[in-house]
């Protein structure tokens, strides 16, 4: 029986009071609250010494928060109490080693923001076939250089459909392909010992319409069916449907569903399968709380809360970033500081730029609400900048939202399980004379490949039937071209998806927070087309970029000349440069950095170790950014690039850019590194008897541009190709132009300038 799954004794269970009526009248109900509370859990000091001091510290937050919904009535004593008593039995039943990593992080609450986190996210089926399987996975992890893993849901979901997961039906067991709750337990314990932490789902806007709880609302359970939003005719629904918006518009139409069995309409913003809870109701609240605590006593280190700008309803607004959504994530934030305070809370609020970021608590309320959210901003931004080729909209959305506040930090990401949503604003659009309609079309025709010049292979995802609007799906690979060049066996268009999605990936990496990777991306997963033979998956095409592991060739990373291992090794130099680059500890001060040049995103970071300039560009075609453009401190010649790890000299004052190139600068008095690569170029021009052809270019090793220094005769033995080989000096960008002589005098210059990196196998043109 459903109802077996969770334990209604703690709600029936008799709660004694201590406060009188009279007291509760006249006094401060707050402090009465809580000294009450620290005098009944007085016994367990001695064993939770800490207890005492965290209630005394978080208690008033909670009280704020907690009070402000369910108000201060005399009768709330008992929910506080049993809600207490629900944190005294968490604290009972959790691990030592949670206990004492609880105490550390107490002590280093910034834990998370530093440069040495990286973070990863995989679906335990599809990646490694169930929780035991992943145990063994762990050293590709380590190998990677991750050490912040979000498990995609894994609570025993409905059986059938159920979103991806989203559709738990019982919170207190794992999904029974997966394995069992002591393998999860284990798992943790295990990626604990390996310094991996562990991120994982609490889906707390709705339960599956399975659940027990909704089970016995559908029996007519008055009790549960108060636990949802039920209506007993379209009255209500519809004054509320006036206001709403679809989020799954193909399939599942509207926000309300109807049960012929109970005769009611059921909130469901999502899937029909999936009944929103009503926060409204604290039994409700104590209910999810007590869940949330068995949850994080697995040894979970912070828990992906979903979906939750759309837990509380209010008629009359579109029932999405209600202020008491806020205070309900503000109140729960307080407890589990009481109870654990080593987990974060990552908020899953993909809504518009203004609003994300007031899940990390702005406007007096930093670090009491969550410590993590996703920056959508931030990703549907870059990958605008990318197919415009331009950053103004980027550069301006960014530097018009409030930061995140000091005590948290974004999780940056290129793409997610989810489809890319346009989060850009009319208004910031406006800001830099855009429609913010027209960008927001312009992104779903590029990276559906409706446009000319797209490279992309993306899919519409939910399309507004008014406004045409439409979201997007597709792995990173197959978004930024590596698919298209693959299929096409077109070596330029492989290496330009390279540098692509190395260039996406330069930015999360380096903007502060938590960066965060889809596995398989880093070995550049295309598209899986599996999914369209898969009843249970068919309709929803953001299965299309959750493809299962491809094992062979994450082999193929270690053989020289594929591409997973350009891929992969990128990767690694990625993760090394981010962990040796102080300036990207969250601590560190940043500011954009305004260029004149549309292709370029610049922002500097400042920590008390290094000062570090990131630059970007996003164009396909190379870039020239006079040192005389940049702030005072970084007008200089020699610069440590910290991606490469080299010294580079930029002569002429300016710091060349390759197409989608980006450099991680910090000032150096070191030399440029002298070690050489043997470089061969060659081009191919048509000459007449006595004529010959030479090199210019942009290096002194060319000339420097003066054509009195070009450098030849090339050799014309594979006539017309003309060929030279040189050594230069490592890892250097450059670019070049032919010169055909008679008689000494140059008589043509190439129409074209040409670009090329030393040691390249491949030459440009
Ligand atoms: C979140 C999840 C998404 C799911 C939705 C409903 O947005 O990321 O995959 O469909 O919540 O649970």
């Amino acid at each position: 029986m459903a109802l077996k799954t969770w334990n209604p004794r703690s709600v029936s269970q008799y709660i004694p009071l201590n406060i009188s009526r009279k007291e509760w009248k006249r006094g401060d109900r707050r402090e009465l609250m809580k000294r009450d509370l620290m005098e009944r859990y007085k016994p367990h000091y001695r064993r939770h010494p800490y207890l005492k001091k965290r209630i005394e510290k978080n208690f008033d937050d909670f009280w704020r928060f907690y009070t402000s919904i369910y108000g201060d009535g005399y009768e709330q004593q008992r929910w506080i109490i049993r809600i207490f008593n629900s944190i005294l039995q968490g604290l009972l039943d959790r691990k030592k080693d949670m206990l004492q990593l609880d105490q550390e992080r107490e002590k280093n609450q910034l834990w998370f923001q530093s440069e040495e986190i990286v973070g990863g996210v995989l679906y335990v089926d599809l990646f490694a076939g169930d929780l035991k399987k992943l145990r063994e996975k762990i050293p590709y992890l380590k190998e990677l250089g991750i050490n912040f893993l979000h498990l995609m849901p894994l609570l025993r979901p409905r059986d059938g459909l159920n979103d991806g997961g989203y559709a738990v039906q019982n919170y207190r067991d794992v999904d029974r392909r997966l394995g069992t709750y002591d393998d999860l337990r284990k798992l943790s314990r295990v990626l604990h010992n390996e310094g991996i932490n562990l991120v994982l789902d609490f889906v707390m806007n709705h339960t599956a319409k399975e659940h027990g709880w909704a089970q016995a609302a559908m029996s007519g359970h008055t009790r549960y069916q108060r636990f949802y939003h039920m209506f007993d005719d379209r009255t209500i629904p519809d004054m509320y449907e006036n206001h709403l918006i679809e989020v799954f518009p193909d399939f599942a139409p509207g926000n309300f569903s109807y049960y012929p069995q109970i005769d009611k309409w059921v909130w469901t913003t999502f899937y029909e399968f999936q009944w929103d809870l009503n926060y409204a109701n604290p039994d409700v609240f104590h209910a999810m709380f007590d869940e949330m605590v068995h949850l994080v006593n697995t040894g979970t280190d912070c828990l992906r809360l979903d979906a939750v700008p759309y837990l509380w309803k209010k008629l009359g607004t579109h029932c999405q970033n209600q202020e008491e959504a806020h205070h309900l994530l503000r109140a729960y934030r307080a407890l589990l500081k009481i109870l654990s305070p080593g987990v974060l809370f990552m908020a899953e609020a993909i809504v518009a730029p203004q609003e994300i970021v007031r899940y990390l608590g702005v406007d007096g309320f930093e670090g009491k609400e969550c410590d993590l959210a996703y920056n959508a901003t931030l990703m549907s931004h870059l990958w605008h900048a990318l197919a415009s080729e331009n950053t103004h909209l980027i550069r301006t959305s960014l530097s018009k939202l409030p930061r995140a506040p000091r005590n948290t930090s974004w999780v940056n990401y290129i793409r997610c399980h989810d489809d890319i949503g346009w989060g850009i604003s009319d208004e910031f659009a406006a800001d830099v004379h855009q429609n913010g309609h027209h960008t927001r079309m312009f992104c779903t025709d590029f990276y559906t490949g409706k446009l000319a010049n797209s490279y992309a292979e993306g899919y519409a995802f939910q399309r507004d039937y008014y406004s045409g609007e439409a979201r997007v799906s597709g792995t990173t690979a197959s978004l930024a071209g590596l698919q298209k060049a693959m299929v096409e066996a077109e070596d330029l268009g492989i290496d330009d998806s390279i540098r692509r999605i190395m260039l996406l990936k330069n930015v999360i990496f380096s903007w502060k927070g938590i960066p965060l990777i889809y596995l398989g991306d880093e070995i550049g997963q295309t598209n899986d087309y599996t999914y369209l033979s898969n009843p249970l998956k068919l309709r929803d095409n953001r299965w299309v970029h959750r493809p299962r592991m491809l094992w062979d060739k994450v082999d193929l990373r270690d053989m020289p000349g594929t591409i997973e291992h350009r891929l992969f090794s990128e990767f690694r130099k990625m993760v090394d440069a981010r962990k040796r680059t102080p300036a990207i500890h969250g601590a560190s001060k940043d500011r954009l950095v305004i260029l004149d040049i549309d292709s370029i995103f610049c922002f500097e970071r400042c920590s008390k170790h290094q000062d570090t300039l990131f630059l970007s560009n996003f164009s396909r075609e190379p870039v020239h950014v006079p040192t005389g453009m940049l702030p005072e401190k970084w007008q200089k010649r020699h610069f440590r690039d910290l991606y490469s790890d080299r010294v580079l000299d930029f002569s002429f004052n300016e710091i060349v850019l390759e197409p989608y190139g980006f450099y991680w600068l910090t000032g150096t008095k070191e030399k440029p590194s002298i070690e050489a690569e043997n470089t061969i170029i060659d081009v191919i021009v048509e000459t007449e008897f006595g004529e010959n052809v030479y090199l210019v270019g942009n290096i002194p090793e060319l000339g420097s541009w003066n054509p009195d220094k070009a450098i030849g005769p090339l050799d014309p033995s594979s006539y017309p190709s003309w060929e030279i080989h040189m050594k230069l000096p490592a890892n250097t960008y450059f670019e070049f132009q032919w010169v055909k002589k008679r008689n000494g005098q140059i008589i043509e210059w190439s129409p074209d300038k040409y670009w090329m990196k030393s040691g390249d196998e491949i030459s440009y043109y």
